[in-house]
């Protein structure tokens, strides 16, 4: 008998999470103004809001933590986190960052200005936020396929050749600080991108003189994709993936919150010495000094011992076999979702699911809340929310897709969570014609509202 897939690791510490009743779960979800974000953890029975910062670090971690090394100036686990980057992703530069959009904010600080055009694959939400909070403009060039959940594509994380072009030659180069490639590209369902794509577009890039900049936060989930789903890449380790992938990037920005799998952190890495140059003022002045830049030392051990194990095919291929494991029983559900299934989550095509909630009533807001009130489940929102109002006209953005993203931290559930997840859904779906109105907007932040928004019951 074939031996069914296990996971590649046991468990060694345990925290309790907590039942509640519909009861509770609706006085709760009225108080926080039926805003998932507002949430207190404790009411929560399975957290899929994230991926970030939220996975389980390993026994290998906690005791590099140990070994963290706290001095101001030039600590030791600066020179592991630098010797860890160098090694699995080839930068000789690079600066410490609290996290994600920090590291947005340091990089964005020196290279965009108002008026600049960014093109890029779906650009996250903060680093669109960053782009423009400097009155630029972020251009999405993802690939269409994308916008279709339902169309298996190997990767829906791609940009657009033509689209990318077209921006490259309608702009002067000096309006064109970078290209930003998302790997794996968050916002269009955790889809990868090929090799081949990011081959393409570094040959653009040159062609133009524009530098590439990865978003690096599930860089190696895209490794993963690479070596199981294109041509000439399934005797390649992780590792040599990853190197290849980053020959064809002038810089990164990484919220290391998720591949490098640690609670806090972040960087900005690069080849050039003279944009480190230029970065170090605004990291000093937003961050911390050079060698810290907002994290402790031992975050900083931890984070170069995930990077490690993060790039590792085993530890790999539990993660993403238990995104396809949840996938499989929605499938079997008849559940309508982004597919094939992306790295770190399961993205519902809410709008499949309640067409008959209008857009303005945030399809996907609307699915999340049901979600939450039926088993104490947190997704979280990548709709028309999540995509804000125009900088220019403020009027809301209605994006193609109307999504709930259910993100998994990394080694944290297990597969009971899983069928527990999709049981939850698949109840929310069988009685979907009964959820007859969404959400209005009652009060809203003027950049990234979703994180504050608060809504009513229509
Ligand atoms: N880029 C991508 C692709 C991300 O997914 C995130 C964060 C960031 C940048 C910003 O990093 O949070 O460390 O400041 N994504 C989280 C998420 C918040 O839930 O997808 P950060």
């Amino acid at each position: 008998m074939k031996l069914p897939f296990a996971e590649s690791f046991k468990i060694k510490m345990v925290e309790s999470i907590r039942r509640s009743t519909r009861e509770e779960r609706e006085q709760w979800l009225k108080e926080a103004n039926y805003n998932l974000f507002s949430l207190k953890s404790d009411h929560v029975f399975i957290d899929l809001l994230t991926d970030s910062g939220t996975g389980a670090m390993s026994d290998k971690q906690w005791s590099a933590m140990m070994l963290g090394d706290e001095s101001y100036a030039g600590a030791r686990s600066y020179f592991n986190m630098k010797s860890a980057l160098k090694n699995i992703l080839g930068f000789d530069y690079f600066l410490p960052t609290h996290q994600g959009r920090a590291a947005e904010n340091v990089l964005f600080s020196v290279l965009i200005k108002e008026g600049h055009v960014v093109p890029g694959n779906s650009h996250f939400d903060t680093t669109k936020g960053h782009i423009e909070f400097r009155k630029a403009k972020a251009i999405d060039c993802t690939i269409d396929e994308a916008k279709e959940t339902e169309l298996e594509h190997p990767f829906k994380g791609n940009l657009d050749l033509t689209k990318l072009e077209a921006v490259l030659s309608t702009y002067p180069k000096e309006q064109i600080p970078m290209i930003i490639v998302t790997v794996t590209c968050n916002t269009s369902g955790g889809q990868p991108v090929s090799m081949e794509n990011m081959k393409a577009v570094r040959a653009l890039a040159d062609k133009y003189g524009i530098p590439v900049c990865y978003d690096s936060a599930r860089f190696a989930e895209n490794a993963y994709f690479i070596k199981t789903r294109e041509d000439g890449y399934a005797d390649k380790t992780i590792k040599e993936i990853v190197l290849e992938m980053y020959s064809y990037a002038d810089m990164a920005t990484m919220s290391s919150k998720k591949d490098a799998i640690v609670n806090m952190g972040g960087f900005i890495a690069m080849k050039d010495q003279e944009l480190w140059n230029q970065a170090s003022t605004f990291n000093i002045m937003y961050e911390g000094y050079v060698t810290y830049g907002g994290m402790s030392g031992r975050d900083m051990n931890a984070l170069a011992q995930g990077l490690d194990e993060g790039t590792e095919f085993d530890y790999l291929e539990t993660r993403i076999k238990q995104v396809e494991y949840l996938g499989s029983k929605l499938e079997e559900y008849g559940i309508p979702f982004q597919k094939p299934v992306g790295g770190h989550a399961i993205f519902v095509d809410a709008r499949k699911i309640l067409p008959h909630i209008p857009k303005e009533e945030f399809q996907a807001q609307t699915l999340g809340c049901e979600l939450y009130l039926e088993a104490g489940i947190r997704g979280v929102e990548i709709g028309a929310i999540l995509a804000d109002r125009d900088p220019e006209t403020r009027e809301n953005r209605y994006p193609e897709l109307e999504l709930l993203r259910l993100a998994l931290p990394r080694r944290t559930y297990t597969n009971n969570h899983m069928d527990v997840i999709a049981a939850a859904l698949k109840n929310v779906y069988d009685r979907r014609d009964e959820i007859k109105n969404g959400y209005k907007i009652v009060e809203e932040a003027p950049i990234m509202r979703h994180f504050t928004v608060k809504l009513d019951r229509i």
